[in-house]
C-alpha cells in the first residue's frame, strides 16, 4: 500500500513544510536536473557562499553588543577607502568558508589588492570566485541594509603574475548573486537560468526559496543615483537629472548600498546611475565584483546594464582586477531612456 501524507494537517500547514524543503542546495540540484559533477560543485560551493552569508547577518545581528564588530580597523584597502572591522570580518569569512569547498584556488576581493590563494585547492580547483564582502560600508555602523556580492567564474590556472585569466568578460560568469541583510536575510543568484532569492529562515537555518524566476517590470519608476556630485557630472548627466525632476512619476530612492538599491530595482523596477565625476571618470563601482555579477542578474531578470558611454557591461574585457566601471543598471526601458538621453547630450557641457 502507498503511504500518503497525514490528512489532518491544514493546507497552510502542508505549504509550509513544502516550503521549508525547498532550500537552496535542492534548488541549485533540480536546477541542473541532475547529480553531475558539475551539480555537484555548485551545490557545494553556494551552500560555502551560504554558510558565509549565514555568519555575516548572525554577526551583523548582535553587532552593537560585541566588542570590534563596528568601527574601523584603521588601515586603508587598495581602493583608497578606510576599512571597516565588518568589512574585515566578512572577507576573512568568505576566505575561510570556500577554503573548505576545495573547489577554489584563488579568490578576489575589494578589500585585498592581490588575490588571496588557497594552495591545497589548486589540484582540484577549477573555479575563482570574485566579490565584494561588504558592500555599502557607509551603513554598517547605523544599522542599515548592507549586502555581499560574488561572481563565480571558471578558472584553472594558478597565474599568479598579471591574473590574466581571472580577467574575463562578464557574460562569461558561471553564476552571481548578492546576499541583502535587511529586515530578513537574503540570498539572490542566477547561473543563467533566471533570478531565484530566498531568505534565510533563522530557526531552520536554512535559506528557503522565496521567488524563482524573478522578472523586473520593464519600467519603474525609481531613478537611484548620488545627486550630490552633480556639479562634477557630465553635462549628458546633469542632463538626465533635469528630466527626470520634470517627468511626473518619477521618484528618487537611493540608500548607499549597491546591494539595497540594485535589489528594490529588481523586484519594483527603475534605474540606478553610478556615472564617473570629474575626479574619478570612471565612477567608484568595482567592474568584477560589483557591477558585473549584478548586470548578469538583472539581464537574468530581464534588464539591462551598460555603462554611461553605452557599451553593454557583460562585454568589456577587464583589464585590472579593482577596474572601475561608470554604471547605469535596471529596468530594459529606464535604461535604455538614459541612453538616449546620455548619447543626445553627449556634446552637452557642465553647468553648475
Ligand atoms: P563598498 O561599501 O563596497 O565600498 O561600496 C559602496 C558603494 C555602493 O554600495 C554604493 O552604491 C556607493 O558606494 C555609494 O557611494 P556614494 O557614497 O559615493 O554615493
Ligand atoms: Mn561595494
Ligand atoms: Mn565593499
Amino acid at each position: 500500500m502507498v503511504a500518503t501524507a497525514p490528512s489532518s494537517l491544514s493546507d497552510a500547514s502542508n505549504r509550509d513544510i513544502q516550503r521549508g524543503f525547498m532550500t537552496l542546495s535542492r534548488y541549485i540540484l533540480q536546477e541542473f536536473g541532475d547529480y553531475s559533477a558539475e551539480a555537484q560543485d555548485f551545490s557545494a560551493l553556494m551552500s560555502r557562499i551560504s554558510l558565509a552569508g549565514k555568519m555575516i547577518a548572525h554577526h551583523l545581528s548582535k553587532a552593537g553588543l560585541v566588542e570590534n564588530a563596528l568601527g574601523v580597523t584603521g588601515t586603508v584597502n587598495v581602493q583608497g577607502e578606510e576599512v571597516k572591522m565588518m568589512d574585515e570580518y566578512a572577507n576573512t569569512v568568505f576566505i575561510r568558508a570556500i577554503e573548505q569547498s576545495g573547489l577554489v584556488c584563488r579568490l578576489v576581493s575589494e578589500e585585498m589588492d592581490e588575490p588571496a590563494h588557497l594552495p591545497d585547492n589548486c589540484s582540484l580547483g577549477r573555479y575563482a570566485i570574485l566579490f565584494d564582502p561588504i558592500d555599502g560600508s557607509s551603513n554598517i555602523d547605523a544599522d542599515l541594509s548592507i549586502g555581499s556580492i560574488f561572481s563565480i567564474i571558471r578558472a584553472e590556472g594558478i597565474d599568479e603574475g598579471n591574473y590574466e585569466d581571472l580577467l574575463q568578460p562578464g557574460h562569461k560568469q558561471l553564476a552571481a548573486g548578492y546576499i541583502l541583510y535587511g529586515p530578513s536575510t537574503q540570498l539572490v543568484y542566477s547561473m543563467g537560468k533566471g533570478v531565484h532569492a530566498f531568505i534565510l529562515d533563522p530557526s531552520l537555518g536554512e535559506f528557503v526559496l522565496w521567488k524563482d524566476n524573478i522578472q523586473t517590470p520593464s519600467r519603474g519608476t525609481t531613478y537611484s543615483l548620488n545627486e550630490g556630485y552633480y556639479c562634477q557630472w557630465a553635462g549628458a548627466v546633469q542632463e538626465f537629472v533635469r528630466y527626470v525632476h520634470r517627468t511626473e512619476g518619477y521618484t528618487a530612492r537611493y540608500s548607499g548600498a549597491l546591494v539595497a538599491d540594485v535589489h528594490r530595482i529588481l523586484m519594483y523596477g527603475g534605474v540606478y546611475l553610478y556615472p564617473g565625476t570629474l575626479e574619478q571618470p570612471d565612477g567608484k563601482l568595482r567592474l568584477l565584483y560589483e557591477a558585473s555579477p549584478l548586470a548578469f542578474l538583472l539581464e537574468q531578470g530581464g534588464g539591462r546594464a551598460a555603462t554611461t558611454a553605452g557599451d553593454r557591461i557583460l562585454d568589456i574585457h577587464p583589464t585590472a582586477l579593482h577596474q572601475r566601471v561608470p554604471l547605469v543598471i535596471g529596468s530594459a526601458d529606464n535604461v535604455a531612456e538614459v541612453e538616449n538621453i546620455l548619447r543626445q547630450h553627449a556634446t552637452t557641457g557642465p553647468s553648475c
